[in-house]
C-alpha cells in the first residue's frame, strides 16, 4: 500500500513510518519542506537498511505526498490541523483513507499537555471528517501509541483503538496497525468515539510525566479470538 504521512518528519509520524516500512509498506514522508522530508526519509531508510536492506521511504511536501497515496496519515500538532486539511484538500480524493492520529492537546496552543482543547466538532478526527472532500473515509487511530516506543526495536505493548463510520476503511487500518509487532487493533466503533480515545492521550502524558515512562493502553476482558492477536 502507498502510505503518505503528513507531518511525517515529527516524532509520531516518523515512528509509524519506520514500523510500516519494516512491514513492507511504501511510505512517503510529508513535510512543509520537501528537503526536510527527504532528509528524514533518508535517515529512516538508513535505520531500516541495517535490518532488512530495503529502501522504502521517500520524502515530499505534504500536498505532493498525498496525491497518489491510498492511505494518508495525519500526524501534526492540532494548532494547524484545520489549516492543513484545507491545504491538502485539492490533493485528497474519493477512495482514499484519511487516518487522523492528531490529539488536540492544550500544549499545541501554549497550555498543558495533560489537558485537552475543546473541539467544536467533538474531536480532531471529526473535524477532519468535516473538512475532508466527499468520498474520503476518515479513520481515527494511533492516538495512544507512543512515538518513543515506535522508534524502538521492541514489540509495541499497546492496543490501537480504531474508530470510523466506514467499517471497511476501519478494517483496512486495523490490518495495517496489526503489522506493528505487539499491537492489537481494536474496533473502537463509530468516529464519534475518537473523542474518548483522543482524551486518553492526555491521561497517558500525565503518567509519562509523573512516572517517567512511555505509557500505552491495553483493554482487558475481551473474548479470546475476538481479535487476531
Ligand atoms: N509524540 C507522540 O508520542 C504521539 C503519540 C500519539 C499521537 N500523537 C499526536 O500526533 C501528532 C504529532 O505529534 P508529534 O509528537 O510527532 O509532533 P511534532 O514532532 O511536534 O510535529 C510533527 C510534525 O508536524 C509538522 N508541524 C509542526 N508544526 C506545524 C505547523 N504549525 N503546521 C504544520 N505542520 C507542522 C512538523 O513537520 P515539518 O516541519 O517537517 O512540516 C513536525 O515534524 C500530534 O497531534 C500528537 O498529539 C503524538
Amino acid at each position: 500500500m502507498k502510505i503518505a504521512i503528513v507531518g511525517g518528519t515529527g516524532k509520531e509520524g516518523s515512528g509509524l513510518a519506520l514500523r510500516f516500512a519494516r512491514a513492507g509498506e511504501t511510505i512517503t514522508i510529508g513535510s512543509r519542506d520537501a528537503a526536510r522530508a527527504a532528509d528524514v526519509a533518508e535517515q529512516l531508510n538508513q535505520q531500516i537498511r541495517t535490518g532488512t536492506g530495503a529502501i522504502q521511504i521517500s520524502g515530499a511536501d505534504n500536498v505532493e505526498a498525498c496525491r497518489s497515496a491510498e492511505i494518508v496519515i495525519l500526524t501534526i500538532p492540532f494548532e494547524n490541523h484545520a489549516a492543513m486539511l484545507k491545504l491538502l484538500k485539492p490533493a485528497l480524493h474519493a477512495g482514499q483513507i484519511l487516518v487522523d492520529a492528531t490529539v488536540p492537546l492544550a500544549s499545541s496552543i501554549g497550555g498543558r499537555a495533560t489537558r485537552m482543547i475543546g473541539v467544536w466538532q467533538g474531536s480532531a478526527a471529526e473535524q477532519a471528517a468535516e473538512l475532508a472532500p466527499e468520498g474520503v473515509c476518515v479513520v481515527a487511530a494511533f492516538h495512544n501509541t507512543s512515538a518513543e516506543v515506535l522508534h524502538g526495536d521492541d514489540a509495541v505493548d499497546c492496543d490501537v483503538i480504531v474508530c470510523s463510520d466506514d467499517k471497511a476503511a476501519a478494517e483496512k487500518i486495523r490490518a495495517l496497525a496489526r503489522k506493528i509487532p505487539g499491537v492489537r487493533a481494536l474496533d473502537g466503533g463509530k468516529l464519534e468515539n475518537s473523542r474518548i480515545v483522543e482524551q486518553i492521550t492526555a491521561l497517558l502524558v500525565g503518567f509519562n510525566i509523573r512516572d517517567k515512562g512511555h505509557s500505552g493502553i491495553r483493554i482487558t476482558g475481551l473474548p479470546q479470538g475476538a481479535y487476531e492477536k
